[in-house]
């Protein structure tokens, strides 16, 4: 440590700020850097060949048919490494009992088998949580006014199967079931899927901003008033947080996940010096949105506020970062 003797010992020998004076000694001596390989676009699906722009997140649509296509081409094109998937059911088409998911015919695996078949090399991501298909819009079972936790267990470790049977390379579990990471693993592997991988989504946090994504997949409204408290994390706890991702290591995640992104900086800081193991971050749609509406105002820079935001996802840590701005990013960044 530097006392403040020190440091006033050493002026005017010591000047900092020489190592900022040219925009190539920047780039120098910059201890993160941003590349498209730390990128993962999140797409939201629906069943409809017209898209709809989502009115709280800017610049990001619902896509199916041709237009999906189109879009993942642009990220194959782009390099990004892959995409995370979410289908979106509006209330009607919503159930109680769910069956719809494990339908293989359902449009997401359709999604699925038609995008692998287009890019063979781009990643496919696919969330389990029964969100974005229960008319109450929780991700798990319910009964009277319980979540359930075994019970879900069994149904996305089938619902993991049958993404995987449509192509998907990583399952993502967003659903904080106690024990889900180890149910999936088995499931996957006994009916043959070894290779398909789980990216847990290990801390997930209780909060306020997946507003906008919940509009996007349609379960705010079904959602209403309820939250998620009883399964996804307090924002007050960060040793649970280790234990969370332990557990999942434990069970045979082979990269965990932090979420959201920016208010969680120190978690996942904490999450790569203790595990070391491959550790995502997700910016989500709350962080999203309220960059695009102080931009849309005129208060903030979007540009600029969006990279400063993702190379502070480098700088604690992360080796990859899902954010709705990664095919934006990755333009910019080729742009250089
Ligand atoms: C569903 C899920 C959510 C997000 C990803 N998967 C929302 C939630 O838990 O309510 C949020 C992503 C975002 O806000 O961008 N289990």
């Amino acid at each position: 440590m530097l006392s403040v003797d020190k440091i006033h010992a050493s002026f005017p020998t010591t000047r900092l700020r020489r190592n900022r004076r040219y925009e190539w000694l920047r780039r120098l001596v910059a201890e993160s850097h941003l590349s498209v390989n730390d990128l993962i676009q999140p797409i939201f699906l629906c069943d409809d060949p017209r898209y709809t722009e989502i009115p709280s997140m800017p610049g990001i649509y619902r896509l199916g048919g041709q237009r999906l296509i189109d879009y993942v081409g642009e990220i194959d094109q782009l390099k990004i490494p892959a995409i995370a998937l979410f289908p979106y059911y509006p209330k009607e088409e919503r159930q109680e009992n769910v069956v719809s998911m494990l339908h293989r015919e359902n449009f997401l695996c359709r999604s699925i088998e038609n995008l692998k078949k287009h890019f063979p090399g781009i990643g496919l991501i696919t969330d389990v949580a029964l969100d974005c298909y229960t008319i109450h819009g929780q991700d798990g079972l319910v009964a009277d006014h319980e979540i359930l936790n075994d019970e879900t267990n069994a149904l996305i470790a089938q619902y993991a199967v049958t993404q995987a049977q449509a192509g998907a390379d990583m399952i993502a579990p967003s659903e904080m079931m106690d024990g889900r990471v180890g149910v999936i693993r088995h499931a996957l592997d006994r009916a043959g899927f070894e290779k398909v991988g789980i990216l847990s989504y290990a801390a997930k946090y209780a909060s306020h901003f997946y507003g906008p994504f919940r509009d996007a997949v349609g379960s705010k409204t079904c959602l209403g008033q309820a939250d998620k408290k009883t399964y996804q994390m307090d924002p007050a706890n960060a040793n649970e947080a280790l234990r969370e991702v332990a557990l999942d290591l434990q069970e045979g995640a082979d990269s965990v996940m932090v979420k959201p992104g920016l208010p969680y900086l120190d978690i996942v800081r904490m999450v790569k010096e203790a595990f070391k193991v491959p550790t995502f971050v997700y910016q989500v749609s709350g962080e999203y949105a309220m960059l695009k509406a102080a931009s849309e105002k005129g208060w903030l820079d979007y540009e600029g506020c969006m990279l400063e935001s993702l190379i502070a996802f480098k700088r604690a840590g992360a080796d990859g970062i899902l954010s709705y701005a990664s095919a934006h990013t990755a333009e910019i960044l080729k742009r250089g």
